[in-house]
């Protein structure tokens, strides 16, 4: 009886002191406004213009235009993206500025005589040149939600062209490592193909140049003016099949978010032709009916159920997902509980699922490191999420030196061959073909979530593939686990994506025992192929009303407020 008190109260002194060791770290706290993004200077310059009053859509132009200028690793004018807003008086929406085939492309364009894909024929140079959506994203997100003149949006970023931006230690390696390919993809010497050191200062008086006759002339000077004129005979006497007139029919479209429900959370996140929101609808109402919480964070069983329920949306994203304008789509079916229900209904704990014995889910259709994200919320309550990108780092490493910026290399997310891998290992069927005119599929999932229909958090990252699967465990380290925002962002990450059939997983972040238990249920790990997943910037709204940033440690990503 003595024996059994002290043990009882031993284990209340070890219960308590573990509870009193548990300190969580926060991320900023803002108590009005705050912008998460890749650089401290785009997270300035958009969170001034919401001190200046403008609003959420304003904030959003003017940080995408800053990230051009000062982190031309994935931020852009030369490339697209996608952004989903929710309102201060809950309306949602969000906008695709994806990047689109040229009227010259076709089905095979990246195959040899005798039917394999040509290396780098889609990811380096003129020929992987997607039509580039951004600005006309942002002239569209301006017109209808903004409220500032566009000239006060875009005169920040110009500044910042001129005066430069100051190089860090992030950005240096990144330098130094793509600085062989800038030099055999561009015939004339680019600014950033020089020996550049942490804290030297980088000008880009090109590009403030194209920026400044965009703000007097408008998206159309992008579009059909000057700018499209020399961005067409660049693109072409590089050898890519990129004209004006691609330019001159390039369109931006609003579409209809993916909502759906997580316990009480309501997440509302991107449509096709991203992969994003019905990927991520998947994999967490598979998930719903088990019990994470309970089982706890990383523990073998939250990492099993998980990665089963990634290995069949994957499955499912490879065949089914694609362009919404030029195929179809049977969404409502994707994300209805039963289907997921009985797609998950050969799993075990026992063993691991094979990817082979996986394929695409049967349903009757009548007719499938880089980019960067950003998340802002405006002191009138409205919310964004947007991620954009030029797809590798640094695009194509093609950059027009006359207009200052990188051109993307999106054609890469068309499947360039059914079941021939793209440069982030994703399959892809007939749904994603190449056609002229189409928008190659994404996985970028910029996610806005509501609790008790109040706003509870914004956030996306890039990470190709592994987008879809770093959004959905910030989301459930938050909602599941308990954790800040920022310990939510800076959990270690893993990811599956059926094929190939391996949980990558971020290295010597794991527990060794709980790696070998996986093996042993027929897991295989990776820990080689990514030395970060993603890099996920969030803003979390607290019980005060507050807003706390989380701004991911894996970059240069800082949280600005006030
Ligand atoms: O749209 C997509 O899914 C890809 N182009 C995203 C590329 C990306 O995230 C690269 N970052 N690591």
């Amino acid at each position: 009886m003595i024996k059994y008190f002290l043990s009882c109260i031993l284990t209340c002194f070890l219960f308590s002191c573990k509870q009193a060791e548990k300190t969580s770290t926060r991320g900023l706290i803002s108590k009005q406004a705050m912008v998460v993004s890749a650089r401290a200077e785009a997270s300035k310059i958009g969170s001034d213009i919401l001190k200046k009053g403008g609003n959420a859509f304003d904030a959003m132009c003017a940080t995408q235009l800053a990230l051009a200028v000062a982190y031309p690793y994935a931020g852009n004018i030369g490339g697209g993206g996608f952004m989903v807003y929710r309102k201060a008086n809950g309306d949602i929406g969000s906008i695709d500025f994806r990047e689109k085939a040229p009227l010259a492309a076709t089905k095979d364009m990246y195959l040899n005589e005798n039917g394999d894909v040509i290396p780098e024929k889609s990811t380096l140079g003129a020929m992987a040149v997607g039509v580039p959506g951004t600005v006309a994203g942002i002239f569209e997100v301006h017109e209808k939600l903004g409220s500032l003149p566009i000239k006060d949006i875009i005169n920040p970023s110009i500044a910042l062209a001129y005066n430069g931006v100051t190089v860090t230690k992030k950005q240096e390696e990144t330098i130094k490592k793509y600085r062989p390919l800038f030099s055999k993809v561009n015939k004339e010497a680019i600014p950033l193909d020089k020996a550049w050191k942490e804290n030297d200062v980088i000008k880009y008086p090109a590009l403030a140049k194209t920026l400044e006759r965009i703000s007097q002339n408008g998206k159309d000077e992008f579009y059909k003016g000057k700018t499209s004129k020399i961005l067409a005979k660049f693109i072409q006497e590089n050898g890519g099949i990129l004209t004006e007139k691609d330019l001159a029919g390039y369109e931006a479209k609003w579409r209809e978010p993916i909502v759906f429900t997580y316990d009480d959370l309501k997440i509302i996140s991107i449509a096709p032709p991203s992969s994003g929101g019905i990927a991520l609808a998947q994999i967490m109402k598979m998930l719903e009916p088990f019990h994470l919480d309970e089982y706890g964070h990383h523990s073998l069983k939250t990492i099993q159920a998980i990665t089963e329920a990634e290995r069949r949306a994957y499955a499912d994203r490879s065949f089914y997902l694609g362009d919404p304008d030029f195929i179809k789509i049977p969404v409502e079916t994707l994300i209805k509980e039963d289907y997921l229900s009985g797609r998950m209904a050969d799993f075990s704990f026992e063993k691991a699922t094979l990817s082979s014995d996986v394929s695409h889910g049967n349903i009757q259709i009548i007719e499938s490191n880089e980019t960067t994200h950003y998340s802002i919320i405006d002191q009138f309550g409205n919310a964004i999420a947007c991620t954009t990108t030029i797809n590798g780092a640094y695009g194509s490493k093609l950059y027009c030196a006359e207009l200052g910026f990188f051109l993307n290399n999106e054609m890469d997310d068309f499947s360039s061959k059914p079941g021939v891998p793209n440069m982030f290992g994703l399959i892809g069927a007939e749904a994603n073909s190449i056609l002229p005119e189409k928008r190659m599929l994404s996985s970028m999932t910029p996610t806005i979530v509501e609790k008790n229909n109040k706003l509870f958090m914004t956030l996306g990252t890039p990470g190709g593939s592994t987008i879809i699967t770093s959004v959905m465990q910030t989301i459930l380290n938050v909602h599941e686990f308990d954790m800040t925002m920022q310990e939510a962002v800076d959990a270690p990450r893993f990811h599956h994506q059926w094929l190939p059939d391996e949980i990558r997983m971020e290295p010597n972040l794991f527990d060794r025992n709980l790696i070998k238990q996986l093996e042993n249920l027929g897991y295989s790990i990776n820990e080689k192929d990514a030395p970060v997943i993603g890099k996920v910037d969030g803003i979390l709204v607290l019980d005060d009303n507050t807003y706390e940033g989380g701004a991911d440690y894996r970059g240069d990503d800082t949280a600005v407020g006030f």
